[in-house]
């Protein structure tokens, strides 16, 4: 039995979390062993290499720093949750997963799409999530969702042009394969966001089952 691979993407503030907990609901309502983690982290050992991620520094990480950093934590967090839980048969929900290293370190840091790409080969070999929510919304209205929960941690505190890479990274990659994307506009009220995702479970339910 394999189960099913879920990631959610997407900026700052877009509603990844609220709707990986929705999401989360629904699938358990019916029955399905739902598993909910995220990147960078999802372990003791990649947390902490989320706080040397995330905090502030006076000293630059430079950018392949960074990119082997979030994979040393994905090499991780497969490992020791994904994998298992994949091989058990039961739904990982992720809030991020490699589309964000492709979005923020190769879109925002500017590093190539084939250095990135060599190393999710390395980490990952063959395993790819098999559905990527993608939550799109302009770049201030995103920023404005984060700084309202206050201190900024090192990525929040980029500018427009980094999120405005990140968000077109992110749009290449969901446009680039429509079939494994579903692109939501993140945008509208909560309510909306949530009858899209409502509108995708027959046939997320339909995989788990099959
Ligand atoms: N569609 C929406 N409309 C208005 N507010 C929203 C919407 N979706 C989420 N929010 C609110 O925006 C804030 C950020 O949402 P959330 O934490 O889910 O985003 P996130 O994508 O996980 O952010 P981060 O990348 O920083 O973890 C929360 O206060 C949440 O309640
Ligand atoms: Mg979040």
């Amino acid at each position: 039995m394999s189960g099913l691979f879920i990631t959610l993407e997407g900026p700052e503030g877009a509603g990844k979390s609220t709707n990986r907990d929705y999401l989360a609901a629904r699938l358990r309502e019916q029955g399905l062993d739902v598993v909910l983690t995220r990147e960078p982290g999802g372990t003791p050992l990649a947390e902490k290499v989320r706080e040397l991620l995330l905090a502030p520094s006076d000293e630059v990480m430079a950018a392949d720093t960074e990119l082997l950093l979030v994979f040393a934590a994905r090499a991780q967090h497969l490992a020791e949750v994904i994998r298992p839980a994949l091989a058990r048969g039961a739904v990982v929900l992720c809030d991020r997963f490699t589309d964000a290293t492709y979005a923020y370190q190769g879109g925002g840091r500017g590093l190539s799409v084939e250095r990135i790409a060599a190393l999710e080969q390395f980490v990952q070999g063959d395993l790819r999530p098999d559905l990527t929510l993608v939550f799109d919304l302009p770049v201030e209205v995103g920023l404005a969702r984060a700084a309202a929960r206050g201190r900024l941690d090192r990525f929040e505190q980029e500018g427009q042009a980094f999120f405005e890479a990140v968000r077109q990274a992110y749009l290449q990659r969901a446009h680039g394969a429509p079939q494994r994307y579903s692109l939501l506009d993140a945008a509208q009220p909560l309510e909306a966001v949530q009858r899209a995702i409502d509108a995708l479970l027959p046939a997320i339910v339909g995989r788990c089952r099959g």
